[in-house]
Protein backbone atom coordinates (compact mmCIF):
# COMPACT_ATOMS: atom_id res chain seq x y z
CA UNK A 1 0.00 0.00 0.00
CA UNK A 2 2.50 2.41 1.09
CA UNK A 3 6.34 2.78 1.44
CA UNK A 4 8.72 5.17 3.25
CA UNK A 5 12.15 4.24 2.79
CA UNK A 6 15.11 6.27 4.61
CA UNK A 7 12.76 9.36 5.56
CA UNK A 8 14.36 12.13 7.09
CA UNK A 9 13.77 15.78 8.57
CA UNK A 10 15.81 18.17 10.72
CA UNK A 11 15.15 21.22 12.52
CA UNK A 12 18.38 22.88 13.00
CA UNK A 13 20.85 20.51 15.39
CA UNK A 14 17.34 18.02 16.16
CA UNK A 15 16.74 15.02 13.91
CA UNK A 16 12.92 15.01 14.35
CA UNK A 17 12.67 11.46 11.84
CA UNK A 18 16.23 10.23 11.58
CA UNK A 19 16.34 7.89 8.77
CA UNK A 20 13.32 5.64 8.88
CA UNK A 21 11.76 2.98 6.81
CA UNK A 22 8.35 1.01 6.94
CA UNK A 23 6.02 -0.58 4.84
CA UNK A 24 2.37 -0.61 5.27
CA UNK A 25 0.30 -3.27 3.63
CA UNK A 26 -3.37 -2.50 2.81
CA UNK A 27 -6.28 -3.05 4.66
CA UNK A 28 -3.40 -2.73 8.03
CA UNK A 29 -3.85 -0.84 11.20
CA UNK A 30 -0.43 0.14 11.39
CA UNK A 31 1.14 1.77 14.91
CA UNK A 32 3.78 4.27 15.16
CA UNK A 33 3.68 4.21 18.76
CA UNK A 34 6.51 6.84 20.66
CA UNK A 35 6.84 9.36 23.56
CA UNK A 36 6.51 13.10 22.76
CA UNK A 37 8.82 14.60 20.13
CA UNK A 38 9.54 11.01 19.01
CA UNK A 39 8.80 11.89 15.52
CA UNK A 40 5.45 10.98 14.93
CA UNK A 41 3.68 14.32 13.71
CA UNK A 42 6.70 15.09 11.45
CA UNK A 43 6.77 11.58 9.96
CA UNK A 44 2.96 12.16 9.47
CA UNK A 45 3.43 15.42 8.00
CA UNK A 46 5.99 13.88 5.56
CA UNK A 47 3.41 11.36 4.69
CA UNK A 48 0.41 13.91 3.91
CA UNK A 49 2.82 15.66 1.66
CA UNK A 50 2.34 18.52 4.29
CA UNK A 51 6.37 18.67 4.93
CA UNK A 52 8.78 18.27 2.57
CA UNK A 53 11.18 15.03 4.00
CA UNK A 54 14.94 16.06 3.85
CA UNK A 55 15.78 12.87 2.43
CA UNK A 56 14.14 9.54 1.53
CA UNK A 57 11.02 8.82 -0.39
CA UNK A 58 7.32 7.98 0.28
CA UNK A 59 5.67 5.70 -2.32
CA UNK A 60 1.58 4.81 -2.64
CA UNK A 61 1.06 1.64 -4.32
CA UNK A 62 4.16 2.48 -5.93
CA UNK A 63 3.89 6.08 -6.84
CA UNK A 64 6.09 8.29 -5.31
CA UNK A 65 4.34 11.23 -3.87
CA UNK A 66 6.69 13.86 -4.45
CA UNK A 67 5.98 13.14 -8.13
CA UNK A 68 2.70 12.84 -8.42
CA UNK A 69 1.30 14.86 -5.19
CA UNK A 70 -2.03 15.22 -6.46
CA UNK A 71 -2.73 12.23 -7.20
CA UNK A 72 -1.81 10.79 -4.27
CA UNK A 73 -3.44 13.04 -1.98
CA UNK A 74 -6.99 12.62 -3.63
CA UNK A 75 -6.20 8.76 -1.71
CA UNK A 76 -5.59 10.24 1.75
CA UNK A 77 -7.79 11.10 4.85
CA UNK A 78 -5.56 13.16 7.74
CA UNK A 79 -6.67 13.46 11.18
CA UNK A 80 -4.00 15.85 12.43
CA UNK A 81 -3.49 16.14 16.40
CA UNK A 82 -4.57 19.76 17.05
CA UNK A 83 -8.52 19.64 15.77
CA UNK A 84 -9.28 21.82 12.71
CA UNK A 85 -12.91 22.72 13.57
CA UNK A 86 -15.22 25.73 12.81
CA UNK A 87 -16.47 26.33 15.94
CA UNK A 88 -19.58 28.39 14.84
CA UNK A 89 -20.60 26.12 12.22
CA UNK A 90 -22.15 22.72 12.96
CA UNK A 91 -20.89 19.40 12.22
CA UNK A 92 -22.81 19.50 8.82
CA UNK A 93 -21.26 22.48 8.10
CA UNK A 94 -17.86 21.56 9.03
CA UNK A 95 -18.07 18.15 6.96
CA UNK A 96 -19.94 20.51 3.79
CA UNK A 97 -16.82 22.10 4.09
CA UNK A 98 -14.28 19.53 4.17
CA UNK A 99 -16.21 17.25 1.49
CA UNK A 100 -16.38 20.42 -0.94
CA UNK A 101 -12.65 20.60 -1.34
CA UNK A 102 -12.28 17.15 -2.16
CA UNK A 103 -14.51 17.90 -4.34
CA UNK A 104 -17.95 16.40 -3.50
CA UNK A 105 -20.81 17.92 -5.00
CA UNK A 106 -25.29 17.58 -4.52
CA UNK A 107 -26.27 14.60 -3.44
CA UNK A 108 -22.96 12.48 -3.47
CA UNK A 109 -22.09 14.99 -0.72
CA UNK A 110 -25.36 15.14 1.44
CA UNK A 111 -24.80 11.05 1.41
CA UNK A 112 -21.36 11.04 2.05
CA UNK A 113 -21.81 13.83 5.06
CA UNK A 114 -24.78 11.18 6.36
CA UNK A 115 -22.97 8.67 5.95
CA UNK A 116 -20.23 9.64 8.04
CA UNK A 117 -22.40 11.47 10.48
CA UNK A 118 -23.22 8.06 11.28
CA UNK A 119 -20.20 6.41 11.52
CA UNK A 120 -18.60 8.60 13.99
CA UNK A 121 -22.10 9.03 16.01
CA UNK A 122 -22.54 12.87 15.77
CA UNK A 123 -26.33 12.34 14.00
CA UNK A 124 -28.48 13.43 16.58
CA UNK A 125 -26.35 16.48 17.21
CA UNK A 126 -25.40 17.46 13.56
CA UNK A 127 -26.88 20.55 13.55
CA UNK A 128 -25.47 22.06 16.61
CA UNK A 129 -22.83 24.28 16.67
CA UNK A 130 -19.57 22.61 17.16
CA UNK A 131 -18.71 25.11 20.17
CA UNK A 132 -21.43 23.52 21.88
CA UNK A 133 -19.44 19.84 21.93
CA UNK A 134 -17.61 18.19 24.65
CA UNK A 135 -14.68 17.09 24.15
CA UNK A 136 -15.26 13.89 22.73
CA UNK A 137 -17.62 14.75 20.04
CA UNK A 138 -15.24 17.22 18.49
CA UNK A 139 -12.51 14.19 18.43
CA UNK A 140 -15.35 12.37 16.62
CA UNK A 141 -15.88 15.17 14.21
CA UNK A 142 -12.14 16.05 13.31
CA UNK A 143 -12.06 12.18 12.67
CA UNK A 144 -14.83 12.36 10.63
CA UNK A 145 -13.15 15.24 8.67
CA UNK A 146 -10.76 12.79 7.72
CA UNK A 147 -13.15 10.17 6.22
CA UNK A 148 -15.68 12.21 4.72
CA UNK A 149 -14.45 11.14 0.89
CA UNK A 150 -13.68 7.69 2.09
CA UNK A 151 -9.91 7.62 1.67
CA UNK A 152 -8.18 4.35 0.66
CA UNK A 153 -5.71 5.16 3.55
CA UNK A 154 -6.49 7.39 6.73
CA UNK A 155 -3.40 9.09 8.95
CA UNK A 156 -4.48 9.64 12.40
CA UNK A 157 -2.17 11.71 14.56
CA UNK A 158 -3.17 11.00 18.17
CA UNK A 159 -7.09 11.05 17.47
CA UNK A 160 -7.46 10.31 21.92
CA UNK A 161 -5.69 12.45 22.97
CA UNK A 162 -6.75 14.51 26.07
CA UNK A 163 -10.47 12.85 26.28
CA UNK A 164 -12.15 10.86 28.57
CA UNK A 165 -11.58 7.33 28.82
CA UNK A 166 -15.83 6.84 27.29
CA UNK A 167 -15.15 8.95 24.55
CA UNK A 168 -11.95 7.43 24.01
CA UNK A 169 -13.51 3.67 23.56
CA UNK A 170 -16.00 5.59 20.96
CA UNK A 171 -13.09 6.81 18.72
CA UNK A 172 -11.19 3.27 18.88
CA UNK A 173 -14.52 1.62 17.73
CA UNK A 174 -14.75 4.14 14.88
CA UNK A 175 -11.04 3.60 14.16
CA UNK A 176 -11.66 -0.77 13.90
CA UNK A 177 -14.83 -0.21 11.82
CA UNK A 178 -13.12 2.08 9.54
CA UNK A 179 -10.48 -0.26 9.36
CA UNK A 180 -13.03 -3.18 8.61
CA UNK A 181 -14.49 -1.59 5.76
CA UNK A 182 -11.07 -2.11 4.34
CA UNK A 183 -9.21 1.39 5.03
CA UNK A 184 -5.79 1.29 5.78
CA UNK A 185 -4.99 2.93 8.85
CA UNK A 186 -1.63 4.44 9.87
CA UNK A 187 -2.28 5.09 13.47
CA UNK A 188 0.32 7.48 16.38
CA UNK A 189 0.06 7.21 19.57
CA UNK A 190 1.95 7.28 23.28
CA UNK A 191 -0.63 4.76 24.47
CA UNK A 192 0.84 1.35 25.04
CA UNK A 193 -2.60 -0.51 25.48
CA UNK A 194 -3.84 1.60 22.27
CA UNK A 195 -1.30 0.11 19.85
CA UNK A 196 -1.57 -3.18 22.01
CA UNK A 197 -5.55 -3.07 20.95
CA UNK A 198 -5.41 -1.75 17.57
CA UNK A 199 -2.66 -2.38 15.24
CA UNK A 200 -1.47 -5.11 13.41
CA UNK A 201 1.63 -3.78 13.34
CA UNK A 202 3.85 -1.33 15.61
CA UNK A 203 7.00 0.77 14.83
CA UNK A 204 8.37 1.67 18.21
CA UNK A 205 9.47 4.92 17.55
CA UNK A 206 12.14 7.59 19.49
CA UNK A 207 14.22 10.18 18.70
CA UNK A 208 13.07 10.07 15.42
CA UNK A 209 13.78 6.34 14.38
CA UNK A 210 12.35 3.43 14.83
CA UNK A 211 14.00 0.70 17.45
CA UNK A 212 11.73 -2.39 16.24
CA UNK A 213 9.40 -3.51 14.36
CA UNK A 214 6.60 -6.21 14.05
CA UNK A 215 3.31 -7.44 15.07
CA UNK A 216 3.04 -7.87 19.10
CA UNK A 217 3.53 -11.19 18.74
CA UNK A 218 6.47 -10.64 17.65
CA UNK A 219 7.47 -7.73 19.60
CA UNK A 220 6.56 -9.57 23.13
CA UNK A 221 9.03 -11.84 21.64
CA UNK A 222 11.53 -9.32 21.05
CA UNK A 223 11.33 -8.58 24.67
CA UNK A 224 12.57 -12.01 25.35
CA UNK A 225 11.78 -13.90 28.53
CA UNK A 226 12.55 -11.10 31.30
CA UNK A 227 9.97 -10.58 34.04
CA UNK A 228 10.37 -7.28 35.42
CA UNK A 229 9.35 -6.43 38.85
CA UNK A 230 8.02 -2.74 39.56
CA UNK A 231 7.85 -1.28 42.85
CA UNK A 232 6.33 2.08 44.17
CA UNK A 233 7.32 3.70 47.47
CA UNK A 234 8.93 7.61 48.84
CA UNK A 235 12.63 6.72 48.07
CA UNK A 236 14.82 8.48 45.96
CA UNK A 237 16.10 7.21 42.30
CA UNK A 238 19.53 7.20 43.81
CA UNK A 239 18.55 5.03 46.94
CA UNK A 240 16.86 2.05 44.80
CA UNK A 241 19.67 2.50 41.78
CA UNK A 242 22.43 1.83 44.54
CA UNK A 243 20.13 -1.19 46.24
CA UNK A 244 19.73 -2.74 42.63
CA UNK A 245 23.30 -2.57 41.38
CA UNK A 246 24.32 -4.71 44.47
CA UNK A 247 21.98 -7.47 42.97
CA UNK A 248 23.72 -9.61 40.31
CA UNK A 249 22.17 -11.28 37.38
CA UNK A 250 18.98 -8.28 37.62
CA UNK A 251 19.16 -5.16 35.45
CA UNK A 252 17.62 -1.77 36.66
CA UNK A 253 15.34 -0.76 34.15
CA UNK A 254 14.07 2.68 35.12
CA UNK A 255 14.47 4.60 38.03
CA UNK A 256 12.79 7.78 39.38
CA UNK A 257 11.65 9.58 42.11
CA UNK A 258 8.99 6.85 43.67
CA UNK A 259 8.84 4.02 41.57
CA UNK A 260 11.81 2.10 39.12
CA UNK A 261 11.26 -1.10 37.41
CA UNK A 262 13.68 -3.74 37.53
CA UNK A 263 14.59 -7.22 35.01
CA UNK A 264 14.79 -10.19 36.29
CA UNK A 265 17.13 -11.26 33.86
CA UNK A 266 15.34 -13.80 32.87
CA UNK A 267 15.89 -16.31 35.85
CA UNK A 268 13.84 -17.39 38.38
CA UNK A 269 17.05 -16.99 40.65
CA UNK A 270 17.25 -13.49 39.18
CA UNK A 271 13.72 -12.98 40.81
CA UNK A 272 13.77 -14.50 44.26
CA UNK A 273 17.19 -12.53 44.78
CA UNK A 274 15.60 -9.66 43.84
CA UNK A 275 12.49 -9.95 45.73
CA UNK A 276 15.08 -11.02 49.05
CA UNK A 277 17.43 -7.81 48.80
CA UNK A 278 14.20 -5.36 47.71
CA UNK A 279 12.73 -7.04 51.10
CA UNK A 280 15.93 -6.83 53.29
CA UNK A 281 16.67 -3.24 52.00
CA UNK A 282 14.50 -1.22 54.16
CA UNK A 283 13.21 0.61 51.27
CA UNK A 284 10.03 2.78 51.91
CA UNK A 285 8.21 0.58 49.50
CA UNK A 286 3.96 0.90 49.32
CA UNK A 287 3.48 -1.43 46.01
CA UNK A 288 5.06 -4.17 44.07
CA UNK A 289 4.28 -5.81 41.34
CA UNK A 290 5.56 -8.51 38.78
CA UNK A 291 5.30 -8.50 34.97
CA UNK A 292 5.58 -10.76 32.17
CA UNK A 293 7.36 -9.46 29.15
CA UNK A 294 5.11 -6.49 27.37
CA UNK A 295 5.41 -4.54 25.16
CA UNK A 296 6.33 -2.13 27.71
CA UNK A 297 9.53 -3.83 28.68
CA UNK A 298 10.80 -3.71 25.67
CA UNK A 299 10.56 -0.11 25.39
CA UNK A 300 12.17 0.36 28.60
CA UNK A 301 14.82 -2.10 27.11
CA UNK A 302 15.48 0.08 23.97
CA UNK A 303 15.00 3.34 25.40
CA UNK A 304 15.25 3.51 28.98
CA UNK A 305 12.19 5.03 29.38
CA UNK A 306 8.69 4.58 30.18
CA UNK A 307 5.98 5.36 28.23
CA UNK A 308 3.38 6.34 30.67
CA UNK A 309 0.52 9.09 31.02
N1 LIG B 1 8.31 23.21 13.50
C1 LIG B 1 9.30 22.75 14.28
N2 LIG B 1 10.41 23.47 14.53
C2 LIG B 1 11.40 23.01 15.29
N3 LIG B 1 11.42 21.81 15.88
C3 LIG B 1 10.34 21.02 15.68
C4 LIG B 1 9.23 21.45 14.88
N4 LIG B 1 8.32 20.44 14.87
C5 LIG B 1 8.82 19.46 15.63
N5 LIG B 1 10.04 19.79 16.12
C6 LIG B 1 10.91 18.92 16.96
O1 LIG B 1 11.03 17.68 16.32
C7 LIG B 1 10.95 16.60 17.25
C8 LIG B 1 9.83 15.68 16.87
O2 LIG B 1 8.58 16.36 17.04
P1 LIG B 1 7.18 15.71 16.67
O3 LIG B 1 6.15 16.76 16.83
O4 LIG B 1 7.28 15.04 15.35
O5 LIG B 1 7.04 14.60 17.81
P2 LIG B 1 5.77 13.73 18.24
O6 LIG B 1 6.23 12.32 18.31
O7 LIG B 1 4.63 14.03 17.35
O8 LIG B 1 5.50 14.25 19.71
P3 LIG B 1 4.08 14.43 20.51
O9 LIG B 1 3.74 13.08 21.06
O10 LIG B 1 4.43 15.39 21.59
O11 LIG B 1 3.05 14.96 19.56
C9 LIG B 1 10.81 17.27 18.62
O12 LIG B 1 12.09 17.34 19.21
C10 LIG B 1 10.27 18.63 18.30
O13 LIG B 1 10.66 19.57 19.27
MG1 LIG C 1 2.75 14.74 17.69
Amino acid sequence: MFQVENLSKRYGEIHAVDGISFQVRAGEVYGLLGPNGAGKTTTLSMLSGVLKPDNGRILFDDIDLHAEPVKVKQQLGVVPQETALYEDLSARENLKFWGGLYGLRGSELDQAINKTLDRVGLTARAKDAVKKYSGGMKRRLNLALGLIHEPRLVLLDEPTVGIDPQARVNILDVVRDVAKSGTTVLYTTHYLEEAESLCDRIAIMDHGRILAEGSLDELKKQAGEEETVTIEGNFEAELVRAKIEAVSSVRLLSAEQGRAVISTGGSGEGAVKLLESLFGADLPMHGISIRPPSLNSLFLNLTGRELRD
